[in-house]
Order: structure tokens, then C-alpha cells, then sequence
């Protein structure tokens, strides 16, 4: 018999208070982590991970990194927060600098707390520019969970069960996803001359009202499955968009800065969008998100649908602190060429765990930020979420922790990673794909993990 997870009995109590307590989506076993340090976070009984996840995406100087704590504990005896219809230096200076690293003229930011919150001010801004309803989103994408933002969200599983009727903007989640391992149309890049954009407007004209004021998509779709558009796919998009009079909004929450090898995401695409929105990794871990635009749209949105829109706590001068400061050190150490080059790195190492398991059907994503597709067998590409879990499960028995969502496993680590910590990472990711694969650990019950719980079958529908 395998042993299950050993954990000590404070670690089982404060796991026992959390499941009673706590609302919250857990994996299982539902791990209570108590520091953390550059790659590393910390269990309670003191056992150490990887943490292949930067928190939520948001922790790209690793965990505790010391210029940022030092920036904390300095802002925390200075200001905290203040009214948000009044400014701070710091917010003032990170708006211009995020509007520096932009192409084009995108550089007047509103600030948000979170992601959907800025992807909801995206969809206001363009309600009030264009006076239309529609927003027309990709399917797959994924831009948040308050009501209009999970109107745009086409992840799937369950997330929408009980909701009822969604929120306008949301007639129009048409456009198909460049989805080229599973393609939507079963046709084969590049010959199919990217077919699904044609197919796409052709379900725009049907299901719109054609009055539409924006296309909103992730630049690449994550959640969905880490879909890297083809080259052409989104200049494509923005043409459509430009055809339709929408403006076109993209999502870089899981992107900025620099996880893809480039600042922004998009920048690897030939494409300015006309509204892009930051959250996670730009925010430090901090909640500091938003919305960015051009003075003209800025001007012709402000005073219509709620523009500017100011939440209590956007624009702090903590939260501005760290996140300039982050991004600050992101530019001063390189670390978009740093991505780049070691995202290569992991995306090699990764590649001879596809070839060496059926069961890895495809290895899909950029810069260090990539995503394993479990599948039953690599020629039926049939999605196998319960062996997702149970190898998500021996990852973290293996000290790795990282997130799984139905058949996807991503692997997002500090962009501060090193050579060799990509290599013995990737080895012991073969040692929990061997497990998984023979069946380990026996006598474990995945449902009730979050990763299997936000999937088809579970009942609820996270899918971060
Ligand atoms: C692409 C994308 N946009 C928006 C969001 C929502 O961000 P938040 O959870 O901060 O509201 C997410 C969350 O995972 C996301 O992945």
C-alpha cells in the first residue's frame, strides 16, 4: 500500500479548521504553506516546494524578495492608503512607467484591485467610446468572475451552472480559438489559412446585434489551454475588429510582465490593441491591476458608463510602491531576456518528457510559462483529467507545486529560476508522471481537488 501524504498533527488541525472555516478552493491534500523565499514556499511541518505557480502568477521575483520587502516596510511606515480620488507619487509614477514599456500611445492607466475588475472597466471604457452593447470574446478565454467579466469567460466546466441569464455585454462569445492541437474546425495550420477567424465573423454576423463595441481576447488563452496563437491569428483579429468599428481589448493578466519573453505579451505578435489590462504578475502579489488606453479613448470614454472608475483601494501607495518597484527591477535585471532564453530551456527539458509519455500529449506555451496536455494517449488526444490530478497529487509529494486544471498542468515558476533549478524540477516531474502513471498513489480520492471539482465533472468552476 502507498502512503498516503504524512503530515504532522498541527498541520492536520489547521487543515481540518480551514476546510471548516474557510470557503475557499483547495487542492488536496489542502497544504497550509507558512513562508516562502525565492522559488521556495514553506509546509508548516517545514517540508519545502518549488512553487511552479509564482503564487497566482503574481509572484515574479520569487517569494520575499529583499528590495521588496524592504520597499514594503518603508511604504507600511509612510502611507498606506488613502482616498482614491486624491494621487500618490508612486501611483503617478508607475502609470507613467507601465505606459513607457507600451507601443503606440497607450498611456493613461486606470487603476483596479483585481483582473475581472479591470477587464470590467475595459468593457466600460468601450461601452462609453462606442455607445454600443455586444462585446464579442473568444471561447476558451478567460478574463475574470464578476458578473460581466465571466459573460466574456468561455472556459467551460461549471462555473456558470445557477447563474442564469449573464450580464450584457455577453450575446457573443463567437470567436473559436486557434486551437491547433484540437482544432475547433478539424483543420490543420497552416494550411487551413486560419479558417476559424472566417468562421468566427460568420457567427458574429448571425448571433450579434451587430452593434459591436469590443473584442476582447487573451493574447494567449491560458485557462483555456495555453493557446499560442499562430502568428497571423491576432493582426487578423484586430482586422476584424477594426471591419466591425470595435476596439480591440487585450488581457494580459497571466502575461506581464516578461513571462513570455517579452514585456508584454502581444509584443510577439505584430498587434497594438486599443485597451490592454494588467493584473497578477504586474501587481507583485499586491492587488494592483488595470486598465491602460490611449488619451483619446481615455477622453471620449471619461463621464460615460462609470469611467473612470475608482474602487476604494485603487491606486494605494503600497500596493504602487511594490509594483513599481517590481517592475523596476524586472527591466533593471533583465529578466525579459532572462524568460526568454530559460523559458527555451524549460520548454526542452519539458519536450523530452512529451516524447518519453504517451500520456504528455503536447507541450504548449512561451518564455517560461508552459502547460502539459494529459491525455489518455497521444493519438486520440483524448483530455485526461483524473490522471492530471493524481500527477498534480505526486508533484507536490515530489516537493512541486503547481496548478491543474482539468487536463492542464502549467508550469509558471519565478522568472529568478535557474538552469539547474529547471533541470531537477523536470526530473522530478518524470518521477511524479512514472507514479501517476502507474497508478500511484492507490486508495487516494481526486474528486474533491480543485482540479478535478472545477472540471466537467465537479461541481463548481474555478479555472484560474
Ligand atoms: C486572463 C485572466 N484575466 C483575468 C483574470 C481575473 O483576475 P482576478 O482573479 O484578479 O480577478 C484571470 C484570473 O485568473 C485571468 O487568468
Amino acid at each position: 500500500m502507498d502512503k498516503p501524504f504524512k503530515v504532522s498533527d498541527r498541520h492536520n488541525d489547521l487543515m481540518m479548521r480551514d476546510a471548516k472555516h474557510v470557503l475557499g478552493w483547495r487542492y488536496q491534500p489542502r497544504v497550509i504553506f507558512e513562508s516562502g523565499s525565492g522559488l521556495t514556499l514553506t509546509d508548516v511541518d517545514g517540508k519545502e516546494y518549488y512553487d511552479l505557480t509564482s503564487g497566482m502568477m503574481c509572484m515574479v521575483l520569487g517569494h520575499s524578495h529583499p528590495e521588496l520587502t524592504e520597499t514594503i516596510r518603508q511604504q507600511a511606515t509612510s502611507l498606506v492608503h488613502h482616498s482614491s480620488w486624491y494621487a500618490n507619487p508612486l501611483i503617478i509614477e508607475f502609470a507613467e512607467l507601465l505606459g513607457s514599456t507600451l507601443p503606440g500611445n497607450l498611456t493613461v492607466v486606470n487603476f483596479t484591485v483585481t483582473g475581472s475588475e479591470a477587464n470590467e472597466v475595459a468593457m466600460r471604457m468601450a461601452l462609453g467610446v462606442s455607445g454600443k452593447y455586444d462585446i464579442v470574446s473568444v471561447i476558451r478565454g478567460l478574463h475574470g468572475g464578476s458578473l460581466a467579466a465571466e459573460s466574456v469567460t468561455t472556459v467551460g466546466g461549471a462555473r456558470r451552472r445557477n447563474l442564469g441569464p449573464l450580464m450584457i455585454p455577453s450575446r457573443a462569445n463567437t470567436i473559436l480559438a486557434p486551437f491547433c492541437y484540437r482544432c475547433p474546425i478539424n483543420l490543420s495550420y497552416p494550411d487551413c489559412g486560419i479558417a476559424c477567424l472566417d468562421s468566427s465573423e460568420q457567427m458574429m454576423e448571425a448571433v450579434t446585434s451587430q452593434d459591436v463595441a469590443a473584442v476582447m481576447a487573451e493574447t494567449i488563452l491560458v485557462a483555456g489551454g495555453m493557446i499560442v496563437p499562430p502568428p497571423e491569428w491576432l493582426p487578423r483579429l484586430k482586422q476584424l475588429a477594426v471591419r466591425w468599428g470595435a476596439l480591440l481589448v487585450l488581457d494580459e493578466a497571466q502575461l506581464a510582465p516578461a513571462r513570455t519573453g517579452k514585456l508584454w505579451g502581444f509584443e510577439h505578435y505584430d498587434v497594438v490593441p486599443d485597451i490592454v489590462t494588467f493584473a497578477k504578475g504586474m501587481s507583485a502579489g499586491m492587488a494592483i491591476c488595470g486598465t491602460v488606453t490611449t488619451p483619446e479613448l481615455a477622453q471620449r470614454a471619461a463621464g460615460k458608463a462609470g469611467v473612470p472608475w475608482a474602487g476604494t483601494y485603487s491606486g494605494d501607495p503600497l500596493s504602487a510602491a511594490v509594483a513599481l518597484k517590481q517592475l523596476q527591477i524586472v527591466l533593471r535585471d533583465k529578466l525579459v531576456e532572462r524568460a526568454a532564453i530559460l523559458g527555451e530551456v524549460l520548454r526542452e527539458q519539458l519536450e523530452s518528457l512529451c516524447e518519453r509519455f504517451d500520456i504528455v500529449g503536447e507541450i504548449r506555451g512561451q518564455g517560461l510559462y508552459r502547460m502539459l496536455d494529459i491525455v489518455t494517449d497521444k493519438q486520440s488526444k483524448r483530455p485526461d483529467p483524473a490522471m492530471a490530478e493524481r500527477i498534480r497529487y505526486n508533484m507536490m509529494e515530489q516537493g512541486l507545486v503547481c496548478i491543474c486544471v482539468k487536463n492542464f498542468i502549467r508550469i509558471c515558476p519565478p522568472l529568478i529560476v535557474t538552469r539547474a533549478q529547471i533541470e531537477e524540477i523536470v526530473a522530478r516531474m518524470k518521477t511524479a508522471i512514472e507514479r501517476g502513471e502507474a497508478g500511484l498513489p492507490k486508495g487516494i480520492n481526486f474528486t474533491t481537488s480543485s482540479s478535478l471539482a472545477a472540471g466537467e465533472q465537479g461541481a463548481h468552476g474555478r479555472a484560474d
